[in-house]
């Protein structure tokens, strides 16, 4: 494990029910110190090694010497995490992997484009961003399937200058631009309201696989956090490999190591 990664066990401080997610703060100074946007934490979530695999969650927030997640219930990992109480302990490896990478000049226009649990590591990126540049340049576009699916709208509408640098999609029509948030990447790029942004996206794979293809044709540069299924999480048993460019080949990397967070041109979609 790098130098810079801790394995603790840390004071659960707050775990409340936020609509359909869980909000998760624990105590963890060196973690949040070391903390970027894009990065995750590897919990243990049962209360001893069951299960045996640690759960991926990114970083929602690190201040001071609080860390917190944000997490919906998917299976038997992610149920007992919701079980945890204040006062209890979480065995806690981080902060893992690869963050997003700042844009060098604040003048330029960034993109957010998140989908579903995608949200959470944008907030964090988004206020990073607004403490660095001021959010005077920044659009914030999340796409979820439902109104109530939405999660961070608060905070990315708080971030945002006026309506049209916070726009939301909802599959269903509920809330927002009725369809895919990648309809509103490509019509604010063909309108030009947004001129050679950086985009950074956060979501499901093929929303990720989309917005690299937009950001292809408009040749905009676009960073994308991935998901996989993880074991180690420390890029140690190759369980969470994916293929990305390698001069005229290919080659495999590690998501938990080498990402999660990529260049949307290197990595190798169709597959
Ligand atoms: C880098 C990273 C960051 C993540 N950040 C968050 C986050 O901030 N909030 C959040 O709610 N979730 C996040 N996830 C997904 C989260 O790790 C999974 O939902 C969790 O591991 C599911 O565990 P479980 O035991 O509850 O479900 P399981 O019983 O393991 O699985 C339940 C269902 O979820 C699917 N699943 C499990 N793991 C993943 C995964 N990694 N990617 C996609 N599908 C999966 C399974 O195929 C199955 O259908 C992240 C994943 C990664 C890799
Ligand atoms: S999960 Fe083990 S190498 Fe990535």
């Amino acid at each position: 494990m790098s130098s810079s990664v801790r394995q603790t066990k840390c004071r659960i401080l707050q775990h409340e029910c936020d609509g359909n997610f869980r909000r998760l703060v624990f105590e963890a100074p060196e973690i949040a110190a070391l903390a970027r946007p894009g990065q995750f934490v590897h919990l243990l979530c049962g209360g001893t090694h069951d299960p045996l695999l640690r759960r991926p969650l990114s970083i929602y927030r690190a201040e001071a010497d609080q860390v917190a997640v944000l997490y919906e219930i998917r299976g038997r990992g992610t149920a007992l995490l919701a079980e945890k109480k204040p006062g209890d302990l979480v065995d806690v490896i981080g902060p893992l992997g690869t963050g997003f990478t700042l844009p060098d000049s604040p003048t330029q226009q960034i993109v957010l484009v998140g989908g579903g649990i995608g949200a959470p590591p944008l907030s964090f990126l988004a206020s990073t961003i607004a403490k660095s540049f001021g959010c005077e340049r920044l659009t914030t576009m999340i796409g979820a399937q439902t109104a109530e699916k939405h999660i961070c709208a608060d905070e990315f509408r708080g971030l945002s200058v006026d309506d049209n640098a916070c726009l939301l999609a909802t599959d269903d029509g509920s809330c927002g631009h009725s369809g895919l948030v990648t309809d509103i990447l490509r019509e604010r790029l063909k309108s030009e309201s947004l001129i050679s942004p950086m985009i950074y996206a956060c979501g499901p794979t093929p929303m990720l696989k989309a917005v690299a293809l937009i950001a292809k044709e408009y040749h905009l540069k676009c960073q994308v956090s991935l998901e996989a299924k993880m074991a180690c999480g420390v890029g140690a048993c190759m369980g969470c490999v994916i293929k990305v460019h390698n001069g005229g080949g290919c080659k495999y990397v590690r998501v938990c190591h080498e990402g999660p967070v990529f260049d949307a041109e290197e990595v190798v979609w169709d597959e």
